[in-house]
């Protein structure tokens, strides 16, 4: 049997005290995943608690976009190559659950009125997104969650409203693959940070290839990673687990994180 693992963090640039919101979520996730639940399961449950909980950015607590929407992305993987995500979606609280109702469809991503059509059609809930009361303070945030269960299924979930001081129509990294978020031969990597700049690394993927193809740690791939090609002003961070069910995260500012596995 697969060591199982969960990691989850609530941004780059959050507050490290609520790392004791994210540890609930993560160990009512491995109550279920020592239950049989699928890391798909796993990995969406705690992500939505995340996105419930409105002190985090992404579902309720959200940031508003320049003309004061809420519109959030989100976005899930699965190790054996199947994806699905949203882009600028209005009136959806539980992005993760419509990205991840994609994962079996012949397309993998919606955006902006069309994805919240998509979602009414399947019966998501439609509601208006409660924003977070940011008192001027900007965030670049976000929320992940990684799970591997019992029979080394890993999967990766991620959820955001943006960075803050964004057009309506601007798409972070979050629902794009490769950037926020990558699944692949048991290993999982999600970021979180200043979505432009962690998509022109195509930071997921780049991780990704470096432990999956090159042979490196986790530690070794996330350090050089972000020490090498992203500035100390632009936050960044990074979690992930690998096929030895091990985890670890790395951000250059504070993130609260949290962490479970089965020994
Ligand atoms: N990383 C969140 C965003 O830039 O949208």
């Amino acid at each position: 049997m697969t060591r199982m693992a969960i990691i989850a963090h609530g941004g780059a640039g959050a507050d490290p005290k609520k790392a004791t919101n994210i540890q609930s979520a993560v160990d009512a996730g491995g109550s279920k995943l020592t239950h049989g639940a699928s890391a798909l399961e796993v990995a969406v449950m705690v992500c939505a608690a995340l996105e419930d909980d409105p002190s985090f950015n992404a579902g309720t607590g959200s940031v508003t976009r320049v003309d004061g929407s809420v519109l959030v992305d989100a976005s899930v993987q699965t190790g054996d190559g199947r994806m699905g995500f949203v882009a600028s979606m209005p009136e959806t609280p539980n992005p993760v659950k419509v990205a991840a109702a994609l994962l079996d469809e012949e397309m993998n991503g919606l955006a902006g009125v069309g994805a919240r059509d998509w979602a009414d059609e399947r019966g998501f809930p439609r509601s208006e997104v409660t924003p977070r009361q940011s008192k001027g303070k900007k965030t670049s945030d976000t929320v992940g969650a990684i799970a591997l269960d019992m029979q080394g299924r890993i999967a990766v979930a991620t959820s955001t409203g943006g960075c803050s001081d964004r057009p309506p129509g601007r798409v972070g990294d979050v629902p794009l693959p490769g950037c926020g978020f990558w699944a692949e031969s048991s290993i999982g990597i999600a970021a979180t940070g200043i979505g432009e700049a962690i998509t022109r690394e195509m930071l997921c993927f780049r991780v990704h290839c470096q432990i999956s193809q090159m042979g490196a740690s986790m530690p070794e791939a996330f350090e050089e990673v972000i020490s090498k090609r992203f500035d100390k002003k632009t936050d960044v961070g990074l979690i992930g687990i690998n096929q030895h069910g091990e985890t670890y995260a790395h951000a250059n500012t504070n993130m609260p994180w949290a962490a479970w596995s089965s020994d």
